[in-house]
């Protein structure tokens, strides 16, 4: 399984913040936005990464993420020139996606808790496998409606009326089909290549999953200010009351065994006196201390 993180966009309702770079590398709390969903990704056992933004801050990632040997992953890179949709990320990273499967996540979606998403990868076998998630108000995105059996029978892009509560979050897992499907939507009326053209496809073809994210999973906005405070305020309360970070690609790693101890050691020798890197050696303690080392 390979993976695209789409970070493109224009993050106008971020503004003026968006000035200077762009809304997946804003602050979440203690880091960058990006590292929530690419720790999701790592924490998913998934090691080959492409990550999709604009012309403008691909440089800006690069120089952040680099070409994720660090981590023990490898991260390509891909421009996406103008906004023109989500699933044009699709046609962008084709040539990386190869005859893989592939999930596709954006850069701006913040999840915590729950192990729904490794394990939906680990056992994902074909077709598309979607989520659904319980919103106050579904209509900023595509929602799906279930029938009484709790088979999804319809998604709708953005509706002004919608058929349920449900929303579907910016993680999408598809088989290689995916790659002809992209290929052949049209554009909607607001000149995108939507994502849910591409789920809708796969509902039509009696090979799209749809998979309810339980009460106890966040999924955190963060396209406005105001949003972003709060999912910043709610990783902050989480994070001081449990004392483990979320969204940390380090500790991802480790735990994966993309890294060894001794890498992961070396990492945190590299990183300036601060909270981060004081968590990070606790991890590196906990875990000599179950493994009876030092
Ligand atoms: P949106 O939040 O819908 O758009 P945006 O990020 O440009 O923000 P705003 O509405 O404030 O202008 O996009 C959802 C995610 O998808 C976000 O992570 C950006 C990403 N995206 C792209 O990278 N390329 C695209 O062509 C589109 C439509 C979205």
């Amino acid at each position: 399984m390979k993976a695209i993180i789409l970070a493109g966009g224009t993050g106008s309702r971020l503004y003026p913040l968006t000035q200077v770079a762009s809304k997946q590398l804003q602050a979440v709390f203690d880091k960058p936005m990006i590292y929530y969903p690419l720790t999701v990704l790592m924490a998913s056992g998934v090691s080959q990464l492409c990550l999709i933004s604009t012309p403008d801050d691909l440089p800006r990632y690069q120089r952040l993420l680099g070409d994720g040997r660090q981590w023990g992953v490898s991260i390509e890179y891909r421009e996406q020139s103008k906004p023109e949709g989500i699933a044009q990320a699709l046609l962008i990273a084709a040539d990386f996606v190869g005859l893989d499967s592939v999930v596709l996540m954006l850069g701006d979606n913040i999840f915590s808790g729950g192990d729904d998403f490794p394990r939906a990868i680990s056992s994902f076998e074909g077709g598309a496998a979607i989520f659904a998630y319980h919103v106050k108000d579904p209509k900023r995105y595509g929602v799906v409606e279930f029938d009484g059996s709790g088979k999804a029978i319809s998604i709708e892009e953005k509706p002004c009326h919608p058929k349920s509560s449900y929303a579907v979050p910016g993680v999408y897992i598809y088989d290689n089909d995916v790659l002809d499907i992209a290929r052949k939507i049209k554009p909607s009326a607001r000149g995108e290549l939507e994502i849910t053209d591409v789920n809708l496809e796969y509902l039509r073809r009696g090979k799209l999953q749809v998979r309810r994210l339980s009460r106890g999973f966040a999924w955190l906005d963060a396209g406005t200010s105001t949003a972003l405070h709060e999912a910043s305020a709610y990783i902050e309360a989480i994070e001081r009351r449990q004392g483990v970070k979320i969204g940390c690609p380090e500790e991802s790693a480790l735990v994966r065994g993309f890294l060894g101890i001794e890498d992961f050691e070396v990492l945190i020798g590299k990183m300036p006196t601060c909270e981060y890197s004081d968590y990070l050696r606790s991890v590196a303690d906990e875990w000599h201390r179950l493994n009876g080392e030092k």
